[in-house]
């Protein structure tokens, strides 16, 4: 299965942050939101991956990523040279994904949750057409919202609805079969212009073929796209990691926890940050898993 990363977009609403820079690089706490999302691919056991970026950005994801060969990955890149939608995504990526599975995160997108890693696995195992995930949320208006049947199956799919059938809302992660490619190609932009991925859930939905994966209580799901939000999310992680003793989103860790690269390699990835205490806890990560391997079945996260 192929991942994509879809980091592009204005960030308007993050503005100045973003008027030179990516919206996906700026810190939630400390390190860039691009790590939260690129390490929910990895847990899902994805190593193939396409980053979408501004063509602006993307010497600065490939300064920071290369190809994707220390981390175990093989990333790759591509740009959208304006927001024509999430569904362009695989426009952009049809090249990168050539008929295969494929997985899509926003770049904004932050999730935690312990059940997570058995969860993607397992749905990228079993995944038949698409996959949407529906979280509650209290104001379902601002996103794409599922309604359900009374045993939990999707019914209707609708873009920031005024009336709202359900408070599920649709994160920004999808998993999809091989056909994403030719429906997406067949899409026309919407009544605001964009290329909607909720037309793509919606194709899948007419066929029969979209599976709803409720992500339940013990999933934490935020979205990083005002400034508000932005230091809600780095707050979280801060008092996540402090009370814990551990890391979100840290790339270095959870590639050794894949198995993507050794520990060994994984204490070098952190030594060359060791002037940093992210880079001492992916060194002490590193010689705490060589000495104990965690089962990946047994991952949590
Ligand atoms: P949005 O939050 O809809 O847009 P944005 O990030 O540009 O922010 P703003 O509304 O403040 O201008 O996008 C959600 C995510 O999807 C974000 O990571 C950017 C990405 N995205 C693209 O990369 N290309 C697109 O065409 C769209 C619509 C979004």
């Amino acid at each position: 299965m192929k991942g994509i990363v879809l980091a592009g977009g204005n960030g308007t609403r993050l503005r100045p942050l973003t008027l030179v820079g990516s919206k996906q690089l700026v810190p939630v706490y400390d390190k860039p939101m691009v790590y939260y999302p690129l390490s929910m691919l990895m847990l899902a056991g994805i190593d193939d991956i396409l980053i979408i970026t501004r063509p602006t950005e993307i010497e600065q994801f490939r300064a920071l990523f290369g190809d994707g060969s220390r981390l175990g990955l093989r990333i790759a890149y591509a740009t959208q040279d304006e927001p024509r939608g999430i569904a362009d995504a695989f426009r952009v990526g049809a090249d990168h994904i050539k008929g295969e599975e494929c997985a899509l995160i926003l770049g904004d997108n932050l999730f935690h949750g312990a059940r997570l890693p058995s969860l993607l696995r397992r749905t990228a195992r079993e995944l038949r057409g698409c996959v949407l995930f529906g979280h509650q949320v209290a104001e379902p208006w601002r996103f794409g919202v599922v309604e359900t049947d009374a045993k939990g199956n999707p019914l209707s799919i609708e873009e920031k609805p005024e009336h709202p059938r359900s408070n599920l809302a649709i994160p920004g992660l999808y998993f999809f079969d091989d056909n994403v490619t030719d429906i997406a190609g067949g899409l026309r932009p919407s009544a605001r212009g964009e290329l909607e991925i909720t037309d793509v859930l919606r194709a899948y939905l007419a066929e029969g073929r979209a599976d709803l994966v409720r992500l339940g209580r013990g999933v934490t799901w935020l979205d990083t796209g005002t400034h508000e939000s932005l230091l809600d999310a780095g707050r979280f992680v801060r008092d996540m990691q402090h009370h814990q003793g551990i890391r979100l989103g840290c790339v270095e860790e959870v590639a050794m926890f894949m198995g993507f690269i050794s520990p060994e390699a994984c204490f070098d990835l952190g030594a060359e940050m060791s002037g940093s205490p992210y880079g001492q806890y992916v060194m002490e990560s590193a010689r705490t898993h060589r000495d104990n391997p965690v089962p990946t079945e047994l991952l949590e996260y």
